[in-house]
């Protein structure tokens, strides 16, 4: 089962917090935050225009949308 604090968490990087923050959009590393915002994250992700510095590897992207799939646990 993936869990957010062991496998998606640390997928983000501080410069992606730092960023997300400012833009006062949220905190990529808060559970509650991501889990609240997790389609627009995915279709960012998806999309591949976020993180705006290059987009992830699939394998990265497929582990966060299985984290959904599954019912986003902490
Ligand atoms: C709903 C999802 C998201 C929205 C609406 C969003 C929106 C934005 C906006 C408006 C900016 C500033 C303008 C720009 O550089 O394009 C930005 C910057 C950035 N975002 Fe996001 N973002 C989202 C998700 C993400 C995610 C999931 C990541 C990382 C995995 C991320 C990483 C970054 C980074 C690294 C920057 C650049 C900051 C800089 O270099 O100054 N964003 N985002």
């Amino acid at each position: 089962m993936i869990s957010f604090d062991t496998d998606i968490k640390p997928l983000f990087r501080q410069k992606d917090v730092v960023a997300m923050k400012k833009y006062g959009a949220f905190d990529l590393h808060s559970f509650e935050d991501v889990k609240t915002n997790s389609n627009e994250i995915l279709k960012r992700l998806q999309d591949g225009t976020m993180p705006c510095d290059g987009a992830w590897q699939k394998d990265n992207i497929d582990k966060f949308n299985t984290w959904i799939q599954e019912g986003m646990n902490p």
